[in-house]
């Protein structure tokens, strides 16, 4: 189903920077080879780098390894195309002066390529210039609408805490309205987190058992293998919390307690979304707070024979750092839906691999009939794998064939790879498309990022302020911290792929 999109221009501010190589263009160039982008199209990058508009092309797209396996499928012609999109124009020291040229330039740019007066501003400095940029561009007259669209995307992090968040959005807010106001995450791009929804509104059979009548706990896992890698300037300021959980994770979250929308517009939604991640139990109490709340840091270990570095021994890393590189919470939905279902989600950097799932766990028959099942504790679940290997995957008892009523577990199981016609965007393909046509379902919106802050706040405080003394230890390469599973010993373990599964459930190739 293709939209309409209306010819524009992309202001890239922070355009020398990684995100652009790495993510952006090659979006941009997917959208470009499915003929996605509008007939009048131009990027223009701007950042604090002495570039000019052939420099910023070549770094960008003639040189990129970002972009060298796209371009295998390109010929000369087409590619040359491709970049005479791109043009640049240096913004000076501190983003702060020379708007008056940027004006110049985006207002000759649009004569010249008929771009329409849209213009799709995307935030991608250091977050302390996010308002700067929003004020200069108000003042300079270039946020105004009188004359085709304006929308500014902004990246994350958005705000440290709560009350940076607060403060951000009303700076953001002063400049721009909240509906000219993108701001990103790059899970909701992805396919199958927006496939939460259909899977639950989609469909009849299971939005009837989404609830606490069914429903005995739910597990969210976010591993990831690499470590802090080149970001440990800014990991160690951030942590897992704030990295993963505040955003990200908190997002799958709230599409898992979601009530239905009315309808599919993107402030049904949205409303939906902010309500859900309003009824998390905010954790107040130390007591609460320790019991629920666990943090730890990767050491330096051999894995496969290869010595990985500990957390502190990182680069940009303090050497007594305390900030975490894992973090599992439990917590409880105070509504009518989830009373009483406890959620366990957990992130880390260092695990054994990549992978990100959601596991629901239904509760047992309430009368168990095959007592010699063999399938006790072994409830049915529902596996939502976000990455990789996309899919879901049911697990059911079935009857062993022979004399008795022996049940053993079976697999139902979904791969996206399976659908072979469709061809599944990256996220940030998929979310600048939309922000380009106006959508901004997948985008959040201010009330939902402070509803997550509000919930996230105390326990950073409860962990940054002196208060949590516990900081474990995890070699790299495993799951985490022993303690962590202590958390979860109440409904048994954490489901780590590929291992702690029961023989029937090693075929499975999900896992
Ligand atoms: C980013 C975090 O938002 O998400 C990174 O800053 C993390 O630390 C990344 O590695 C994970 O994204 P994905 O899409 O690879 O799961």
């Amino acid at each position: 189903m293709k939209r309409k999109t209306e010819n524009q221009m992309l202001v890239i501010f922070g355009a020398s920077g990684d995100l652009t190589a790495r993510k952006l263009v090659p979006a941009l160039y997917s959208l470009y080879a499915e003929d996605q982008l509008p007939e009048h199209f131009v990027v223009l990058g701007t950042s604090r780098s002495d570039m000019t508009d052939a420099d910023f092309r070549n770094q960008v797209v003639l040189e990129s390894d970002y972009l060298k396996e796209k371009l295998k499928n390109s010929d000369e012609a087409k590619t040359k195309k491709f970049a005479e999109m791109f043009f640049y124009q240096d913004l000076g020291e501190s983003y702060g002066v020379d708007y008056a040229s940027l004006r110049e330039r985006v207002g000759q740019l649009n004569d010249e390529k008929r771009t329409q007066g849209n213009i799709m501003y995307y935030l991608s400095t250091p977050p302390r210039l996010y308002e700067t940029i929003a004020k200069n561009l108000a003042e300079a007259g270039l946020s105004t609408q009188n004359n085709g669209w304006k929308r500014l995307i902004v990246e994350k992090p958005f705000g440290y805490s709560l009350e940076t968040a607060k403060a951000l959005n009303q700076g953001l807010q002063e400049h721009f309205k909240e509906s000219q106001i993108y701001r990103i995450d790059h899970y909701l791009g992805k396919e199958t987190v927006q496939n939460l929804l259909v899977t639950r509104f989609a469909n009849s059979i299971f939005e009837p058992l989404w609830n606490r009548n069914y429903i005995k706990h739910v597990e969210i896992t976010n591993a990831e293998s690499v470590g802090v890698e080149k970001r440990g300037g800014y990991y160690d300021k951030s942590g897992a919390l704030r990295d993963m959980f505040q955003n990200h994770l908190l997002q799958i979250v709230s599409l898992i307690v979601m009530e239905p929308p009315i309808g599919d517009e993107p402030e049904e939604i949205r409303d939906e979304k902010v309500k859900a991640l309003k009824s998390l139990r905010i954790m107040r109490d130390e007591k609460t707070l320790h019991d629920n709340t666990i943090r730890a840091q990767y050491i330096a270990s051999d894995i496969q024979g290869k010595i990985v570095k500990g957390y502190r021994e990182e680069e940009d890393v303090d050497a007594e750092s305390t900030t975490e590189t894992f973090a599992a919470i439990k917590f409880f939905v105070d509504n009518w839906r989830w009373k009483d279902v406890p959620f366990y989600v957990r992130t880390a950097k260092r695990m054994p691999t990549k992978v990100t799932e959601v596991v629901i766990h239904f509760k047992s028959p309430h009368h168990q009939i095959f007592k010699e099942s063999g399938i006790q504790n072994k409830d049915n679940k529902l596996i939502i794998r976000i990455q990789p290997d996309e899919g879901i995957l049911i697990k059911f008892g079935v009857k062993v064939p022979g004399q008795g009523f022996k049940v053993e577990r079976a697999n139902l199981d979904f791969y996206y790879s399976s659908l072979m016609e469709a061809h599944v965007m990256e996220a940030y393909e998929r979310l600048l498309l939309d922000a380009m046509q106006g959508d901004a379902t997948l985008y959040a919106r201010a009330d939902e990022v402070e509803a997550a802050w509000e919930f996230v706040d105390p326990i950073l405080d409860y962990w940054q302020n002196g208060k949590d003394v516990r900081m474990y230890g995890y070699p790299s390469g495993t799951w985490g911290p022993r303690n962590s599973d202590e958390l979860i010993e109440g409904e048994g373990y954490w489901r780590n792929p590929g291992e702690n599964l029961t023989d029937d459930e090693n075929y499975c190739v999900l896992c």
